[in-house]
């Protein structure tokens, strides 16, 4: 893979709302609210770690239907938002009803459509805020390649959905001058070493198969530790409309300081 694939993407058209898939729930001034999968509004400071981002570059990885660009911009920040390229970039829990493993020629075209609806959400949020962010299609995994540098890499909700998530700290870290933000992402609470099975792992059905690993305080502590950064632990909160729930539910986020 050459480092093309890091270049910014020419900004898409405005698209037909009923064409997309909003994984936040979403709100502009000229429209009903637009629910979505997690609602974090009035959140976004906590679910951050209260770091301050004000004139900072900030990278939003794995920003879906970037809710949380949108708000970093508000809040001051030189956004760049990553987001997979293609179904091609994911990995899921293997088993034997797995359309990943036993076709995965499909499941990469299903997963296509599904992001380009959810593409297609960031881009209709990127046109209502008159938003500047730009926007790169890239794996994860492969962001260690890149020659970018910003001063807060911040990655939500992510990290469980990868299988090797310590490489890709690691990737992840390099980008960073100051600050990574593992943002909302069970922690399990233990200063032990731990990276635990997520509970995907009992629901194997071809599309509840993308939740990995669960990585204690001790783990994060030692992993980013060993990159020379600082780790310190906050409670974050978000409403997980998906499930019905209209309740905030809390998760930790960790915040990363280069030492
Ligand atoms: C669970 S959502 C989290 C969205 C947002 N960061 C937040 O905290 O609300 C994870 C996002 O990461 C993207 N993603 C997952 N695996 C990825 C990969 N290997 N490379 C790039 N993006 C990925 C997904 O498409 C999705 O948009």
């Amino acid at each position: 893979m050459t480092t093309d694939v890091f270049s910014a993407v020419q900004p898409w058209p405005m698209p037909d709302k009923s064409d997309c898939i909003f994984y936040h729930t979403m709100e502009f001034a000229d429209e009903p609210v637009i629910p979505g999968g997690w609602d974090i509004r009035g959140h976004f400071p906590r679910y951050i770690g209260g770091y301050d981002i004000a004139g900072k570059t900030l990278l939003d990885v794995g920003t879906a239907s970037g809710f949380l660009s949108f708000e970093a911009e508000k809040a001051g920040a030189r956004v760049t938002s990553l987001e997979a390229r293609s179904g091609a970039d994911f990995t899921q829990v293997p088993h034997i009803n797995s359309g990943y493993l036993n076709n995965r020629t499909t499941f990469v075209a299903e997963t296509d459509e599904i992001l380009r609806k959810l593409k297609n959400s960031y881009w209709y949020g990127w046109r209502k805020t008159g938003s500047r962010a730009d926007v790169v299609y890239a794996p994860i995994n492969r962001v260690g390649a890149w020659e970018r540098r910003f001063d807060v890499v911040l990655a939500g909700a992510i990290t469980e959905h990868l299988s090797d998530p310590v490489t890709a700290i690691g990737n992840l870290s390099v980008l960073a001058r100051e600050a990574v933000i593992i943002a909302f992402d069970p922690v399990v609470d233990s200063e032990e070493m731990t990276l635990t099975a997520g509970p995907n792992w009992l629901h194997l059905a071809p599309r509840q198969d993308h939740t990995w690993y669960f990585l204690s305080r001790g783990m994060y502590r030692r992993v980013f530790e060993n990159l020379g950064f600082d780790v310190r632990f906050e409670d974050a909160w978000a409403v997980p409309l998906f499930s019905g729930d209209t309740r905030p539910t809390q998760r930790t986020t960790v915040i990363a300081t280069r030492r």
